[in-house]
């Protein structure tokens, strides 16, 4: 795949299944798991850390995806961690942060260096989440800061694994049309 690029003689790999749309582009240390789809004009960067998304995951169109370098002070620096289940709405920007599993970021979210959002979150369309920031698991979150907006409904808990279904699904018939 030619979206596929090199960064000091790393690749990015891929599990089982994977879906990566033409336009968008990857470079460097990044792990995809099996299932995982990245929708056009997704740019991840794995190249002064490393990502890794998990199986079944989704990045929509236009998301930016990068990492903080390691230093004296932070000698792990911030990769950026996805987990399974995960869906990442049109144009979010996704850096340094760990992500854990069933969560749904919200078109045009910032998430930035060091947040830690447990699973089973939502976060709102258009949320900002500040630095070093933990999302408790099973609540939505909104706004700019991203406060805790209420516990999400049994309803909005079964979705977020629907929707990641949903998301194979739609990849499984892109890749058919190739
Ligand atoms: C967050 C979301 C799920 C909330 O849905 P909802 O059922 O309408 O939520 P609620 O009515 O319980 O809202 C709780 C409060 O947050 C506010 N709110 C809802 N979404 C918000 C958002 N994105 N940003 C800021 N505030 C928001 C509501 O106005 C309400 O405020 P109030 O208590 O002062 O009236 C929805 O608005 C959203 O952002 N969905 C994301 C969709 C998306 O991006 N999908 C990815 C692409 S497929």
């Amino acid at each position: 795949m030619k979206n596929l690029k090199s960064y000091k003689g790393i690749t990015p790999t891929l599990g089982k299944g994977v879906y990566i749309e033409e336009s968008a582009v990857l470079y460097g240390e990044i792990t995809l798991g099996d299932d995982v789809s990245i929708w056009p004009l997704v740019a991840a960067r794995g190249d002064v850390n490393t990502i890794s998304i998990g199986a079944r995951s989704n990045i929509q169109d236009g998301s930016v995806l990068h990492v903080t370098r390691r230093s004296p002070s932070n000698p792990n620096g911030y990769p950026l961690i996805i987990g399974e289940d995960v869906t990442v709405g049109h144009k979010a920007m996704l850096h340094g942060c760990q992500l854990g599993n069933r969560i749904l970021v919200g078109m045009g979210c910032v998430v930035m260096d060091g947040v830690v959002v447990e699973d089973d979150v939502i976060i709102g369309a258009g949320s900002v989440v500040p630095p070093n920031k933990r999302l408790e698991a099973g609540h939505l979150y909104v706004g700019n800061p991203a406060k805790l907006a209420r516990p999400l409904k049994e309803s909005e808990l079964t979705f977020l694994k629907v929707s990641s279904d949903n998301y194979v699904k739609l990849k499984n018939e892109y890749l058919g049309e190739l």
